[in-house]
Parts: C-alpha cells; structure tokens; sequence
C-alpha cells in the first residue's frame, strides 16, 4: 500500500518506493522520464559546505553499496521504466562516476541506445579537501530512447534559440541551487531548476506526462508544471516528499 498520493488534475505524488509504484503504472504510458538516482557515494569522507568540512554522507538512501548491489538495484527499476515509457518516448538520467558506467550499462542492456551524453558542469562546486585528485566539479546525464524507435521528440530548433541562434553542445554550465531554491527545506542533491527546465523544454511538448521515479524536492515536477507538462512523482522520503509537495502547489501554472 502507498504510504501518501496525492492527486490533482495535471500532477500526482506518491510517497514510497518506486519499486512498489513503478509497478503499478500503466505500459506505455509516460512521454519522458527524468531520474536522478542514489549515487552510492556516502562512505564517511568529508566536503565542504558553505566554506565548512562536512561529512560527504546524504542520508542512508544513499550509503555505498557493493558493485553487485548496484547492478541489481539499477537493472529493476530501469526495466519497469521501459515497460511504462510509450514507445516514442526518451528517459534521462543524471550521475556521478559511482553510478552513472552502470546506468549506461543497464541501459544498453535492457534495449535502450543512449542519444546524447551531456555533462553539467557546476559553475560553483566545493573546492576539494583531500588534494589528492581533480576537483569534482560535474555530472553525466545520459539521455536514451528505445533501441526500435525511429522517432521521438527533440525541440531542436527551440534548443538553437535559447542558445543564442547557435546549435546547442551536450556542455551545459549551471550553477547549484540557490536559497530561493530551498524555500520549503533542504535536499543534499537537489538540481537547479534552470537544468531541469532546459531538460524539459528540450525532450517534451505540452501536455507531455513526465515521470521522475526518485523525485527527491521535486524539482522535475516544477519545471513540468511551470511549462504545461503533466507530472507523477515518486519519492521514499517523508521530509522531502514534503518539501516536492509545497514547491509543486506553489507553482502558478
Ligand atoms: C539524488 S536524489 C534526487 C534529487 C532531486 N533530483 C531533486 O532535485 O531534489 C535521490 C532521491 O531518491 C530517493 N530515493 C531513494 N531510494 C528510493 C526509492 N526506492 N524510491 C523512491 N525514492 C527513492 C531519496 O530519498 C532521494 O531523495
């Protein structure tokens, strides 16, 4: 059983696992996926924040798990986001290197062929405490279609005008979030809103259904509601699926 849903007209939230909800939801139903996974990266180092050392550690959720471990979850709900993806539609998932190979392992492998490799690169990312290798200052979006499918949707020459009439790269620079962002409470990993907008405008058209499986404070949802897309999103988490459930009622569509 759902622990919450809520549902209005253009979105619906579930609180729970997406294991337990992708199951539910209808075959080829969703235009365009974006996820945004555990990375497995909280193994007890240190980053800083705000100009403080902190622990590395995100929640449990997100605690390092071995490379078997990591297959698996990623294998089970990649494939049930196949079997709910219409045909025509495309799925995005955003990474660091601790799980990011994986995906696009997964991805080959379950009969998805990858479109795109997009790397965000943070205009402000923490400096690094330990000196010993590069500062980690990106991440790896992965965007997919169904390996069959000849068509889906690419807003190209939208893509083109919002980048000064020139041809858009697969190198995208934004800044992490800021406290405007964070109005109703803090996520570890939140996205900036002006990705996901981007990642929106870029891969579906009005009235499109967008699902995020690992919805975290809703920040796929908002761009989704904010450009006339519909929304389901899925997340475990009570305080977070809190913070999602204020910002998309906050939304003036
Ligand atoms: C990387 S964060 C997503 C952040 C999100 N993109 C945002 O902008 O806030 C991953 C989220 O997945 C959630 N999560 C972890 N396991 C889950 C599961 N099995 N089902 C649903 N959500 C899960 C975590 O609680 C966390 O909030």
């Amino acid at each position: 059983m759902n622990k919450q849903v809520i549902s209005f007209p253009t979105y619906t939230l579930y609180q729970d696992s997406c294991f337990k909800v992708l199951k539910k939801l209808d075959s080829k139903s969703i235009d365009f996926i974006f996820a945004d996974p555990p990375y497995f990266l909280s193994d007890g180092g240190i980053t800083c924040v705000g100009g403080k050392i902190s622990s590395v550690n995100k929640g449990k959720w997100d605690q390092t798990i071995s490379l078997k471990e990591k297959l698996s979850f990623s294998k089970r709900w990649l494939k049930e986001c196949y079997r709910i993806l219409k045909d025509q539609g495309t799925i995005m998932i955003s990474g660091t290197y601790h799980i990011i190979y994986i995906i696009g392992f997964v991805l080959e492998a379950i009969g998805f062929e990858i479109i795109n490799n997009i790397t965000w690169i943070k205009k402000n990312p923490p400096p690094n405490l330990a000196c010993k290798c590069f500062k980690h200052s990106s991440e790896t979006i992965l965007w997919a279609k169904k390996k069959n499918s000849k068509k889906y949707t690419f807003n190209y020459q939208l893509m083109k005008k919002l980048n000064q009439d020139k041809q858009m790269s697969d190198i995208w620079v934004f800044s992490r979030p800021g406290k405007k962002e964070k109005l109703y409470g803090k996520h570890p990993t939140q996205k900036p809103l002006n990705l996901l907008e981007r990642i929106i405008l870029a891969t579906t058209n009005e009235n499109d259904l967008v699902l995020d499986p690992f919805m975290g404070s809703g920040t796929t949802g908002v761009a989704s509601l904010i450009h006339h897309r519909k929304f389901k999103g899925i997340e475990i988490d009570k305080t977070y699926f809190e913070i999602a459930k204020k910002r998309l009622l906050d939304v003036k569509e």
